[in-house]
Order: structure tokens, then sequence, then C-alpha cells
């Protein structure tokens, strides 16, 4: 019996459960057996699987988390650890794997690729950081649950008076705190792509608090600066009381929205199509709201623009 293996590998992304079953129901309708690898590449060095019938993937698509579990596994970056992997996956009678992660996850699929285990990336994170798709599972749930925490934040801050400094996920990339910033009208946005000045953030408050503003947003990327010390700067220089907030993982969290949903359907239907067709070590992207793949080497290589635009608007909008 042909067999396809699926796994979640980094950090979960709301979305995940729905391509799982995406991925496990379209193998089964072109009649392989699936293979659920738990805690990503650990669970195919340890053996630890489930198999995956129709009903194993019911009342799924809705949840957040990842059902197959997720870890990160640092052994597989040495070789032969890919090699142990190819072996399981011989045993196992994998004709290839769907690797649902970021590009770290797609490096491990790119090896085993190599070792001649078919594989196909698909991305899931949150934080949109993979540069050759312009999406990623899990990015749209993530951007509105951190929407929603700063419209909260907002309440409070409005009848106190006061400036909310609030750190959203995103590791080295701005793109939650940039479209979350823009999203709640903050006064400003600071993410690790655009360079930015405390100085001109200050002036730009103290302005808007002489035309009587009285409660501001900033939106800080994770990694950018210290949060409360950019408060406390606020606060020093221009008088006003300020506040910090860490949204952390609550952002990983939560069912996955509709656009979640359906791009990890098609997206899940789509890498199954290729291992079907016995392609391997693709990545599955989207490109101007298309699914396409790419070579994952070539993939990994790639450079995505951050949108400068949507950043200049945001702050022409706040004043
Ligand atoms: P996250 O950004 O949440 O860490 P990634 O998808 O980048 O998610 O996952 C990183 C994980 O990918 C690593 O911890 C490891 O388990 C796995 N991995 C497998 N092979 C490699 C590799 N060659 N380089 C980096 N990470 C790899
Ligand atoms: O990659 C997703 C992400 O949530 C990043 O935004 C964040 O930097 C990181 O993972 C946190 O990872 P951990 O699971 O180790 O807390």
């Amino acid at each position: 019996m042909k067999r396809i293996g699926v796994l979640t590998s980094g950090g979960d992304a709301p979305g995940m459960n729905a391509a799982v079953r995406a991925v496990t129901r379209a193998a089964l309708g072109k009649g392989y057996e699936v293979v659920g690898i738990k805690r990503g590449y650990n669970g195919l060095l340890n053996g630890e699987t489930v198999n995956l019938g129709a009903r194993d993937v019911s009342n799924i698509i809705q949840r957040g988390g990842t059902v197959l579990y997720t870890a990160r596994c640092l052994e597989f970056k040495e070789w032969d650890y890919v090699l142990k992997a190819k072996q399981k996956c011989d045993e196992l009678n994998l004709v290839g794997i769907v690797v649902i992660g970021g590009d770290g996850s797609f490096r491990g699929a790119a090896d085993l690729s190599k070792a001649g285990v078919p594989c196909i990336g698909l991305p899931g994170t949150i934080d949109n950081d993979i540069s050759c798709t312009e999406y990623t599972i899990g990015y749209d749930t993530a951007m509105n649950t951190a929407m929603e925490m700063v419209d909260k934040i907002r309440d409070t801050a409005m009848s106190h008076d006061r400036c909310s400094v609030v750190e959203v996920m995103g590791r080295n990339a701005g793109w939650i705190a940039l479209n979350v910033g823009t999203a709640v009208g903050a006064m400003a946005i600071i993410t690790p792509e655009v360079k930015f000045s405390m100085d001109d953030i200050v002036n730009k408050i103290k302005k808007s608090k002489e035309n009587k503003r009285q409660h501001f947003i900033v939106v800080v990327s994770e990694g950018v600066g210290n949060i409360e010390e950019i408060s406390k700067e606020i606060h020093d220089k221009t008088g006003i009381d300020s506040r910090t907030t860490i949204l952390g993982h609550v952002q990983r969290g939560g069912s996955p929205t509709l656009r979640d949903r359906v791009v990890a359907s098609e997206m899940g239907y789509y890498a199954v199509n290729l291992l079907d067709k016995g392609i391997g070590n693709r990545v599955v992207a989207m490109q101007n709201s298309k699914i396409v793949d790419f070579d994952i080497n070539e993939a990994l290589a790639m450079k995505k623009p951050f949108d400068e635009n949507l950043y200049r608007i945001a702050d022409e909008l706040s004043f």
C-alpha cells in the first residue's frame, strides 16, 4: 500500500490542523494510506507515528494548535539523522512527506528529499516570514487575535489618558506589527525592517497631544527593542503615563480564521497532488493570491520586500 506522511514542525500556527486534514483527506481520496508523524522530525526518528483515517481528522478544521504536536528537532540538522529518518521512511513505506512549518522545517525537508524521500513544504507560521510566499498559514488568525487584544488595551488606555506600548510576535519579521499597527491606528509602529528614531516618535506624540489626542498606541515587533525602555522614554519626554503589554503566545492559539482554513485546505490538497505526481523537494506558496510551488532551495534563497508603502500609509494616517 502506498503511504504518505504528514508532520508539523517548529512553532505551531492556527490552521495547521486544517492543513493536516486537507493532506489526509486528499491522500485518502487518491488511494493512499496516511501516516501522521508526531512532534515534527522527532517523531520520524523515534517512530512516533499514527495512521490517519478520514474520521481521525474530523472535527479538527476549526481547532488551533496541532493535533500532531510539534517540536524543534535540533538533531535533524545533522546528515546522520537525516539518513536515519530516510531509513524510517523506508520502513514505513512512505512515498513522500508533507512538512508543515517554517524555513527551518523546509531545510529539513530539502535534506530529506536529497536523501531520497520526496518532501513538500507547506508554509505554516504566524510570522509570515517565509520569502517565497505572500501568505503563511496562521498569519491571519494571529493578526486578528492581536488586533482584538490591542482594541481591548485601547479601551483602558483611553479611559486613563495613557500611552500603551504593545509588543507583538514576529521573531525577526515585522509583518504582524505592521498590519496590526495599521488596523488599530497605532501612533507608531516599530519593526526590524524600518529604521526608527525615538525622537521622531516622541515628537509625533507631543504634536498629537497638542492637537487634543489624549491616548496613544505604539505597536512594537518583538526583538526590536525593550518595550519597558521605549515606554519610559515616552513617559519621560512627553509626561504621558505609559504602560506596556507583551501579547505573547495568545497570538499563536485559537480557532483559525476563515482565511487560514481555506488557504490550509488549498495548500494541503496541492501538496498531495505534487507527491502523487512523484514530485518532491518543493514548497507550496501563494503568489498574487494563487497557489504555486517552488524548489525548496530556490524558495529559501528568495527575499521578500517589506511593505514599506503600507508602513508609510499607517504613519501618515496617525496624527
Ligand atoms: P520556527 O521558526 O518556529 O522555529 P521552523 O519551521 O523554522 O519554525 O522550524 C525550525 C525547526 O526545523 C528546527 O528546530 C528543526 O526541528 C527543524 N529543522 C530540520 N532541519 C533543519 C535545518 N537543516 N536547519 C534548521 N532547522 C531544521
Ligand atoms: O515563529 C513563531 C513564533 O511565535 C515567533 O513569533 C516567536 O518569536 C517564536 O515563535 C516563539 O517561540 P517559542 O515557541 O519558543 O516561544
